[in-house]
């Protein structure tokens, strides 16, 4: 192929991902290639510059307004920025000297002062505040001209409806500006990523792709309530056209200004010095990346000031002053080597791709879940098939598409896929069971129970798990050894295990087989609630244990309770209820609780619902940083104990907020709302009134 052939080639396949991606809001291969085919493509064309169209995708600045909306004129363009495609930290110095040489500056000058910021990923908006109300929110379009979706962004609850007037000390003057357009990122975070999508699955329904693709799609829904339906975030960062405003000197003041106007801020930026500032930020933040309940792709730096900013001024149609620098992509390209299928401790059986191994979201993925036989099948993942890996935060590495166009045909004849469409197995590739899917269920099982060792070898390492019988060592090599070599078969085994047995497996050293003997006979010791999670019943995950172990408070009781009795639980229904008779309905699940009580382990059984008169029961606690002495489970098992519930985040209908030190928005939200905040003092004195 020679080079005009290739950039008619590559032009032609970057038309069409920007067809799929701004048009359809379907992108068919990850942000990564799309941005390698465009630099092959900008590279042909500096090289050669006799190819060079006014019609090449490398000439236009982003999308393009939609049909369907109302379109919109941007008084101030909105830019985009240079990326730092570099994600070594030699990014940053990159950019510091840049901007260095730009303003004439010498080595024994003084470093420049930086605004750090997330780049958050999702889709820019414009937010337009006449005398403090919201009056219209725009994408960026094409830069110039964008679409009106106002109606849609009214549903971003962190959006501000009308501003709070600035009574605060930061703020540069009193009261509301006339006309105060801002700029931020609307984006779809994690948790409600993977809620959406967990009800899509459930439903049978077609899941997002990616939170970006979740926000681009709920903007973009012409009908708000759908919109409304797929729950949008949204952090400012920047400024339009702004009348009336006296605006501060430095960007970092800019949004702390906008942040006592009411508008949400990020928590994590700073303002930092030098290239050495700029590199210490960007490794921070790629330590705090997967612990974000949201996905960045990188960090943005900008010069501080913003008179130095308009000495800068722009390059065509990016700032001189602003760049981002990235992180290892959350999404890439590999190959599918093999398709095989894992059981889990309840027998579900989740396909899995085995992948020639790529580096994504900071690790190498050898695997990734396709979830279940449903969701394989709309997927439609082949062996050598070419597929879009996903791997953000901790979640665990997902297959999140095909790309079709890659993928190995027959030659001839009928040009029909080489290798044929994923079956689920009949039968359980480790017991040989059936594996048997009910017809309203996504999940398939091995009807193994037990007598499957890979069931068995899941429900030991729950048993032993840290929030359960919490027996430190037993690991899942060791548990692989024991239940392969026929030594453990149930829970009770582990309590007849002994220092002969240890020691004559595998790399296993007296020390360390003496230790773990020790941790299980330690662990003989426990509560009822643990006791009852550790039992691994299906549908009694901690909560609903610690709910069954109050109620009930004796385990003879629980054991004895029809459906009826069982769903006076509080959040007991009757799926629980169903999954806990049919487990104590099972002569062998007794056999064993009685082994294990014979074998020593036991609790302190109580009066059933012995904590109805705390003053905290059926309370909602939320807790955020670090306090003086209680670490979060310490915190957890407190309020537990006395019946109250703790969640991961704040809402109207949290009673309580604890706060500790470096407390971030959870506590603003707190305050917002209204809710109650202690800190650990009276949070000690709440539980003994
Ligand atoms: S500043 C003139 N700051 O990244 C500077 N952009 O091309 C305008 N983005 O689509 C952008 N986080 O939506 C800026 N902290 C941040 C950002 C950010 C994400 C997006 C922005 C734009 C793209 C930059």
């Amino acid at each position: 192929m020679d080079a005009a052939q290739r950039v008619a080639a590559l032009r032609r396949e970057i038309e069409r991902h920007e067809h799929a991606y701004y048009v359809l809001d379907a992108p068919t291969i990850p942000d990564a290639e799309y941005d390698r085919l465009f630099r092959e493509l900008q590279a042909f064309e500096a090289a050669h510059p006799d190819l060079a169209t006014a019609d090449s995708p490398t000439r236009r600045v982003g999308g393009r307004p939609l049909v369907g909306f109302a379109p919109v004129r941007h008084v101030v363009p909105m830019l985009s920025i240079r990326t730092e495609t570099d994600t070594e930290p030699s990014g940053a110095q990159a950019f510091d000297a840049r901007v260095r040489r730009e303003l004439g500056l010498i080595e024994s000058d003084p470093p420049v002062e930086y605004a750090a910021e997330l780049k958050f990923d999702g889709l820019a908006i414009n937010l337009r505040y006449e005398s403090g109300l919201l009056v219209q929110a725009a994408t960026r379009g094409d830069g110039e001209t964008g679409e009106d979706v106002t109606q849609n962004i009214r549903t971003v609850r962190s959006i501000p409806l009308r501003l709070r007037p600035d009574g605060s000390a930061l703020g540069a003057q009193r009261g509301v500006p006339p006309v105060l357009e801002v700029r931020g990122e609307a984006f779809m975070s994690r948790p409600d990523f993977e809620r959406y999508n967990a009800r899509q699955r459930a439903l049978g329904r077609a899941p997002l792709v990616n939170p970006r693709n979740g926000a681009a799609g709920s903007i973009r829904q012409l009908d708000p309530a759908m919109a409304a339906e797929r729950p949008l975030s949204f952090y400012v960062y920047g400024l339009g056209e702004t009348r009336g405003w006296e605006q501060p000197a430095t960007h970092g003041a800019v949004l702390d200004a906008l942040g006592a106007l009411g508008l949400p801020v990020c928590e994590h930026r700073a303002v930092v010095c030098g290239a050495q500032g700029l590199i210490a930020f960007h490794a921070r933040m790629r330590e705090l990346r997967d612990a974000l309940p949201f996905d960045i792709d990188g960090v943005v730096y900008k010069v501080n000031s913003l008179a130095l900013q308009q000495r800068l001024g722009f390059v065509t149609r990016e700032p001189r002053w602003a760049v981002a620098h990235k992180y290892p992509a959350e999404e890439m390209l590999t190959a599918v080597e093999a398709i095989e299928v894992q059981v889990g401790r309840t027998g579900a059986i989740t396909p899995v791709a085995r992948l020639a191994p790529v580096f994504v979201g900071g690790v190498t993925v050898t695997n990734a879940t396709l979830h279940n036989e449903i969701e394989a099948r709309r997927k439609d993942v082949r062996v050598g098939d070419t597929v879009v890996v996903r791997r953000a935060g901790d979640v665990i590495p997902e297959v999140v598409s095909v790309v079709l166009e890659r993928r190995p045909m027959r030659d001839l004849p009928g040009d029909e896929p080489l290798h044929p469409a994923f079956e689920l197995p009949k039968s359980c590739p480790v017991c040989g069971s059936a594996i048997e899917r009910p017809e309203d269920e996504a999940i398939a099982r091995c009807t193994g129970g037990l007598i499957c060792p890979a069931q068995r070898k899941q429900a030991l390492l729950h048993f032993a798990g840290r929030r359960a019988m919490d027996i430190e060592g037993l690991g899942d090599k060791l548990v692989e050894q024991l239940v392969d070599n026929a030594i453990v078969k149930t829970p009770a085994d582990l309590y007849k295990l002994g220092l002969l047995a240890m020691v004559n497996l595998e790399r296993m050293a007296e020390k360390s087989a003496a230790n773990i003997l020790e941790a299980i006979e330690k662990s003989k010791q426990t509560t009822l609630a643990r006791f009852i999670f550790a039992l691994g019943i299906r549908n009694v995950g901690e909560a609903t244990a610690k709910d069954l172990a109050r109620h009930f408070g004796a385990l003879d009781a629980l054991v004895a309770a029809d459906v009826d009795a069982l769903q006076q639980v509080p959040d007991v229904g009757p799926v629980v209820a169903a999954s806990i008779a049919r487990f104590f309905a099972e002569p062998h699940n007794l056999e064993v609780i009685e082994q294990l009580r014979a074998a020593g382990v036991s609790w302190t059984e109580g009066e059933p619902s012995a904590v109805v008169n705390s003053p905290i029961a059926g309370k909602t606690f939320v807790l955020t940083g670090t306090l003086p002495t209680l670490t979060r489970d310490e915190a957890k098992d407190m309020i537990e104990a006395l019946g109250g519930k703790v969640a991961g985040s704040v809402s109207k209908k949290t009673d309580y907020v604890v706060a500790g030190a470096e407390a971030g928005s959870k506590l603003d939200k707190a305050q917002a709302l209204g809710v109650a905040i202690l800190d650990e003092s009276q949070f000690r004195e709440l539980l003994q009134a």
